[in-house]
């Protein structure tokens, strides 16, 4: 791998220090975090404070705490750290309040106000999907009590799968739309209504319940309010699986453990707020994806989970880090003269591993990676699938390190290669809730390093305002000759 002339060798960063794999390796919320196979030294830690300091992260987190206005550009705060009990009293005592009616419908559904349900249809897209799917899929496998299917894409045949074993006569659908605008969303909920009603529901809107920041749009669209879980306008719709777009998580998996959910989060938030720079984990994190970026130009950064119950981690991470930090400009409407947040991708092992990880070891990218492992197992099968699991992990991140020399340059790994991991000591609510806010605090830190705002998306708007107007034969005119030949081709 051609390498930056500055990057150092952690093969004798290790040789130097012995105690670097204990001095790079912090707990957390259940977790371990693993830097020391990071291009990290003794000199960039050292910087730790002065880098916080110069980027005004200090203020930023005691802005981002206080419930302050700062997503500028739409002029709000970014209150998602209410919904677990931080900012200010009346944004954390409405949040609670919020939390308390979504559970009292959940209390409902059980009591039979619905009559007797055994699925939920959760039908949303990006922030509005991504969570509830990610927090059912990873931690509801065994003692689900209800059957969940989330439906997103506006291809009709995630729909046909999504209800292809829903009974329509016992199934709720809960709609998730933070504005209540979204197309994708609103004409998926047409299609299930009519799927309600063409199997012989009587009264379909009765099933429906709506997890919204647009409670009065949801009503409009014929929701009763009674059945409208409203959330606040200040949580960003990827930031909003703790508010009542979690609806279909609380439901499956229980109150009690949405309620440990929250104080996952909930400790890596005090973590935040209290520990300096140098200790504060989500800090030090998004420091080195700087370093990463900046300084050696890497523009990926891999997240591969070592474990079945994490497969959608990944991509509820890309929209994360992607949405927020994909930006040109800076806070003040400035071009950055630093690259923005590094492109995010990743899977799950050990299928990776006989898919992309020859690039990884042999490529010619310099590509940090991050594994995320659970030490306790949960499979059914021989301890050996979990014990093989678990090395493979470990193996792949010792070799991107080690490397092997070879007088055949084709059998050749050239080493010094960068990963980072993450062990959890159990997938509970609670440690799933740590981990999903580390990254959080992650996406913050690295925003307020790069100098963008974190929570606004006009970038994915301009593509939602284009969909419609090429949806008028009037508009279409101001369309490029490809676009338009694409159009006439498929018939449309
Ligand atoms: O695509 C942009 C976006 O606004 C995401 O940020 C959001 O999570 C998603 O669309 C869904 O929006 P809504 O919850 O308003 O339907």
């Amino acid at each position: 791998m051609p390498q930056p002339a500055s990057l150092p060798d952690l093969r004798q960063l290790f040789a130097e220090d012995p105690h670097r794999a204990s001095s790079l390796s912090w707990q957390l919320g259940g977790m371990t975090f693993d830097w020391s196979k990071l291009h990290l030294t003794s000199e960039w830690l050292g910087t730790l404070q002065s880098q916080a300091s110069d980027a005004g992260y200090g203020e930023a987190i005691d802005r981002l705490f206080a419930g302050e206005v700062i997503n500028t550009t739409e002029g709000r705060a970014a209150e998602h750290l209410a919904e677990r009990g931080s900012g200010s009293d009346d944004s954390v005592a409405l949040a609670t309040a919020r939390h308390r009616r979504m559970f009292g419908l959940i209390d409902a559904v059980e009591a039979g106000a619905f009559g007797d349900v055994t699925g939920v249809l959760h039908i949303g897209i990006g922030g509005s999907a991504l969570g509830p799917a990610l927090l059912v899929d990873a931690l509801g496998r065994r003692e689900r009590r209800y059957k969940v299917r989330v439906v997103a894409n506006i291809d009709g045949q995630a729909l046909d799968e999504a209800i292809s074993d829903l009974d329509p006569a016992t199934t709720i659908v809960a709609i998730a739309s933070k504005t209540f605008t979204t197309t994708e969303t609103l004409r998926n909920a047409d299609s299930a209504i009519a799927w309600l009603q063409e199997n012989g529901v009587e009264d379909p809107f009765g099933r429906l319940i709506a997890l919204t920041a647009a409670p009065q749009k949801a009503v409009e669209f014929g929701i009763d309010e009674t059945r409208v879980l409203p959330f606040a306008e200040s949580v960003g719709g990827r930031y909003s699986m703790w508010s009542s777009i979690g609806f279909p998580a609380a439901l499956a998996l229980g109150t009690e453990a949405f309620t440990q959910l929250l104080e996952g989060a909930a400790l890596v938030d005090a973590h935040v707020r209290e520990a300096t720079p140098d200790a504060n984990l989500p800090f030090i994190a998004a420091a080195a994806d700087r370093l990463y970026a900046e300084r050696y130009g890497a523009g990926t950064r891999a997240i591969f989970a070592y474990d079945e119950r994490l497969r959608l981690l990944t991509p509820y991470l890309q929209q994360l880090v992607m949405e927020s930090n994909g930006k040109s400009v800076s806070v003040q409407g400035e071009a950055l003269h630093v690259p923005s947040s590094a492109i995010l991708w990743g899977g799950t092992g050990t299928d990776a591993q006989h898919a992309v990880f020859q690039l990884l070891h042999q490529g010619t990218h310099l590509n940090p990676v991050e594994f995320i492992a659970v030490a306790q197992g949960a499979d059914d099968q021989d301890a050996a699938h979990h014990r093989a699991l678990l090395l493979n992990a470990f193996a792949q991140g010792a070799a991107l390190m080690a490397g092997k020399e070879s007088d055949d340059p084709h059998r050749r790994y050239s080493g010094n290669r960068p990963s980072a991991t993450i062990l959890l000591d159990h997938l509970d609510p609670q440690t799933i809730g740590a981990l999903i806010a580390f990254y959080e605090h992650r996406t913050f830190a690295e925003a307020v390093l790069i100098g963008i705002n974190p929570f606004d998306q006009f970038g994915v708007e301009l593509g939602k305002s284009i969909a419609s107007a090429i949806d008028d034969p009037e508009g279409r005119e101001g369309f490029d000759p490809s676009t338009r030949a694409l159009i006439e081709k498929a018939g449309l």
